[in-house]
C-alpha cells in the first residue's frame, strides 16, 4: 500500500541532500551509476511488509522460512540437545556461537574433490553447500542465569562462563542441504568445524613478525591464539572466506595510560581498551594489557581460511590493515589485479580498499591463495565536487616517516587509522559493508550514523550533522559496466540514498529515496542505519539495518533497484523480532534462498537470561532468547523478491 504523496520532490530532495553544505555535483542525483543499464526493480513485485514492532520475525505472505541454526545447536551428531543450563565451554566447541552475523554460502558440488574449493565455489551449486557464519561478541546476561542486566556481568563474569564465551564467539562453519523438508543441517559432516577465541592462526603479510606483534607466548610474532568482534566478511572465488575483526579492543582491559611506549598508549585508547572494559583478562591473561601490552596488535585484522579445508589454519592478512573492520570484499576480474573494499565501522574513520600486487588467475589457485598477502591498501577522499581519490598508505610517501613514528610498513599497517587520517582521508560516519554490485560494477558505501559529526564538519560525503540514520554512497570507478577500473586511483562518487523518514519535519533529519519526484515510496519503505548489504543474481541491492527501533519499528531487511526508475526506492521484506539487528544477508547463486542472521533478539533494558523481553525463535519457556540464522524461500520455488 502506498501512502499519499507527501514525501519532498526533486528539488526538495537535492537541497536535503546538501545538507548544510552547498549542494554541489556530487550531491545532486544523477540518473544512476550507468545510464544505459537495464532497470532492474520490476522484478521486486513482492508484497511489501509493515513497519512494525513485536516478538517475531515478518515476511511478505507469499514466504516462508526456517530456522536453520540457533546458538547452542550442536553441529555434529555426538552432541546432545541444547540444555542452557548443562552448558560447558567444551561442548559449546561443539555447538553453533553466539550473535550471528555475517553469513557465506559457500557451494558444495558432487564429483568435485573436497580440496578443490574454487571448482565448489564456481559450481554454483544452490541446494548443498558450506555455511559459513560470524559469531560477533557474547552477551553473558543474556546466556547465563545469575546477571541483573548487562552491567553486572561487565566486570563480575565467572571464569567458566568465559570459557564459555570464548568457545561460543568466532566463526561456525555447518554443511547444509535443501530437501524436501527445506533446509537441513548435515550433522555428520567432516567439514563442520568452529574457530574460536582459543582456535591457533598465522600471521601473514608485511607485519607478520613485528616486533609490535610479539608476545611472551609468541615472540616470532607470527602466531596468535583466535578470533574476536567478527562482524562481517567477505568471500573469494579461490575458495576462501574472509572474517573481520571489527569491536576487538573491549576483550581487552587495562590502562592505556600506564603503557611506556606513548604511541602504543595511544593505539590501545584509540580502540577504546580501558580499565572499565570487561575482565575477561583475569581468566586469560592476554587480555590484559598490564600483562602483555602487544596482544591487542594481535587483533583488529581481516582473517581468510579455507571451509572446504576442514584442517585449514586461518590467516591474519596484516595487507588489509589494522582497525576495526567490517568486512573485506572482492572485485576479481580475469588478469587485473584483484581489488578489495572496506569498512572502520568508527565514527569519523575511513574508508579502504585494497589492490594485490599480483593480477588474478582463475585457474591458479594456489597463486590466487597469495593475492591478499601483498599489495597496496589505500584509503578514500571524498571531494566536495563529486571526485574521489585513493590515497595510498605506504611507509616513506608523504607524512608516513619516522617522525611520525611509522618506521616500517608494519607500523603503517597497525597504525593504519592514524595513516589515512594523515594522509588526508574523508572522516565518515561509520563506515560499515562496501560492497560491489556485480550488475552495474560500482560500488556502494553503507554509512550507518554519527551522532558524533557536529554542524561544522558536515562535508558533501557526510552532509548531515549529528547523522542519526545513517547514509548509503555510491562510488562509480571509471570505465563503463563491466570494464570499471577498480584499481585506477581516481573515481567519481555520489549519494545513493540517504536513511530516514522522507516526511520528517526537520530538514536535517529528513530522508531522501529515488531519482524521480513523481516517485514515492510507501510509509513503509523508508529505513535508518543500513548495515551489511547483498545484491541478488538481478542486481537488485539489499540493505540490512541496525538502529530502526529508535524510530520505531524493528531492524529488517528493504530491497531495491540501483538502476532506471525505481533506482534506491526502497520496499520492506524482512523484520526482526524486537531487540534484534539483521546481519548477513546472502543469497545462493541461484537467487531462490536468502539466509539472514537475526543477532542479539530481545537485547532490552532489563532484559535477562531469566527476565527475558521475549523468547524468539523457539517461545519456549525453557529456553532463552537465541540468535539464529534463517533460510528464506517462496513458497512457489521462484526466485527471492522477484
Ligand atoms: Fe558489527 Fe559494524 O557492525
Ligand atoms: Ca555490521
Ligand atoms: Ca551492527
Amino acid at each position: 500500500m502506498k501512502d499519499s504523496p507527501k514525501n519532498p520532490g526533486r528539488r526538495q530532495l537535492l537541497k536535503t541532500l546538501g545538507g548544510a553544505t552547498a549542494v554541489g555535483a556530487a550531491s545532486t542525483l544523477i540518473p544512476g551509476c550507468d545510464a544505459k543499464q537495464k532497470a532492474t526493480a520490476v522484478n521486486l513485485s513482492f508484497r511489501e511488509i509493515p513497519h512494525s514492532l513485536d516478538f517475531e520475525h515478518h515476511l511478505p505472505q507469499e514466504y516462508s522460512a526456517d530456522i536453520l541454526l540457533r546458538w547452542g545447536d550442536p553441529i555434529d551428531d555426538n552432541t546432545a540437545e541444547f540444555r542452557p543450563q548443562a552448558l560447558t565451554a567444551q561442548s559449546q566447541l561443539h555447538r553453533f556461537g553466539y550473535n550471528n552475523d555475517f553469513i557465506a554460502f559457500m557451494p558444495l558440488a558432487a564429483d568435485i574433490p573436497a580440496e578443490r574449493g574454487d571448482l565448489h565455489y564456481r559450481s554454483n551449486n544452490s541446494t548443498r553447500g558450506l555455511l559459513c557464519v560470524n559469531h560477533e561478541y557474547t552477551q553473558p546476561h543474556l546466556m547465563f542465569p545469575g546477571y541483573n542486566n548487562k552491567y553486572s556481568a561487565t566486570r563480575g563474569v565467572s571464569a567458566e562462563h568465559v570459557a564459555i564465551e570464548q568457545a561460543a564467539c568466532g566463526h561456525s562453519v555447518v554443511e547444509i542441504a535443501r530437501g524436501d523438508k527445506g533446509w537441513q543441517v548435515i550433522l555428520d559432516s567432516p567439514y563442520n568445524r568452529r574457530i574460536t577465541l582459543t582456535t591457533a592462526m598465522q600471521i601473514r603479510g608485511p607485519a607478520a613478525g613485528d616486533k609490535r606483534l610479539q608476545t611472551a607466548a609468541d615472540p616470532s610474532g607470527t602466531r596468535v591464539l583466535g578470533t574476536i568482534g567478527n562482524c562481517a566478511g567477505g568471500k573469494t572465488p579461490w575458495g576462501t572466506v574472509l572474517i573481520a575483526e571489527e569491536g576487538f579492543g573491549g576483550a581487552f582491559q587495562g590502562a592505556p595510560d600506564d603503557i611506556e611506549d606513548p604511541r602504543e598508549a595511544r593505539n590501545h585508547r584509540d580502540f577504546g581498551i580501558s580499565p572499565h572494559n570487561r575482565n575477561l583478562g583475569d581468566y586469560d591473561r592476554r587480555f590484559d594489557i598490564q600483562h602483555e601490552p602487544n596482544e591487542p596488535n594481535r587483533f583488529g585484522w581481516m582473517v581468510e581460511y579455507d571451509p572446504y579445508d576442514p584442517q585449514s589454519v586461518p590467516r591474519k592478512l596484516t595487507s588489509l590493515g589494522r582497525f576495526e573492520h567490517e568486512g573485506f570484499t572482492l572485485v576479481c576480474k580475469p588478469g587485473q589485479a584483484v581489488v578489495a573494499y572496506g569498512g572502520d565501522d568508527d565514527e569519523h574513520q575511513f574508508v579502504y580498499r585494497y589492490v594485490s600486487k599480483d593480477i588474478y588467475k582463475p585457474d591458479d589457485t594456489a597463486h590466487n591463495r597469495q593475492l591478499l598477502t601483498e599489495g597496496t591498501l589505500y584509503a578514500a577522499r571524498f571531494g566536495e565536487d563529486g571526485s574521489g581519490q585513493w590515497l595510498p598508505l605506504i611507509v616513506g610517501q608523504g607524512p608516513l616517516i619516522r617522525e611520525n613514528g611509522f618506521r616500517s610498513q608494519a607500523d603503517v599497517l597497525i597504525d593504519a587509522r592514524r595513516a589515512a587520517a594523515l594522509m588526508g582521508a574523508t572522516p565518515m560516519d561509520r563506515p560499515e559493508d562496501v560492497e560491489t554490485n556485480p550488475h552495474n560494477d560500482c560500488t556502494y558505501v553503507m554509512l550507518t550514523k554519527n551522532k558524533k559529526r557536529g554542524k561544522d564538519a558536515v562535508d558533501a560525503a557526510n552532509p548531515r550533522p549529528r547523522n542519526t540514520a545513517g547514509h548509503v554512497l555510491e562510488i562509480v570507478p571509471p570505465g563503463s559496466t563491466g570494464k570499471r577500473d577498480h584499481t585506477s586511483n581516481h573515481f567519481r562518487w555520489q549519494q545513493f540514498l540517504l536513511g530516514g523518514n522522507p516526511n520528517a519535519e526537520n530538514p536535517a533529519e529528513r530522508g531522501a529515496y529515488g531519482q524521480q519526484s513523481h516517485y514515492n515510496i510507501s510509509s513503509h519503505g523508508w529505513f535508518a542505519n543500513p548495515d551489511n548489504v547483498a545484491f541478488d543474481p538481478r542486481g537488485n541491492m539489499w540493505v540490512a539495518t541496525d538502529g530502526c527501533e529508535r524510530f520505531g519499528f524493528h531492524d529488517g531487511l528493504w530491497a531495491m533497484a540501483t538502476e532506471g526508475p525505481l533506482r534506491a526506492a526502497p520496499k520492506h521484506f524482512f523484520g526482526c523480532p524486537q531487540g534484534a539487528e539483521v546481519c548477513g544477508p546472502e543469497f545462493t547463486p541461484d537467487g531462490k534462498t536468502l539466509f539472514v542472521a537475526v543477532q542479539h533478539p530481545a537485547e532490552a533494558r532489563n532484559s535477562t537470561f531469566s527476565s527475558p523481553l521475549h523468547r524468539w525463535p523457539d517461545n519456549d519457556p525453557n529456553l532463552p532468547p537465541r540468535p539464529s540464522v534463517l533460510a528464506i524461500y517462496r513458497d512457489d520455488g521462484g526466485e527471492v523478491g522477484r
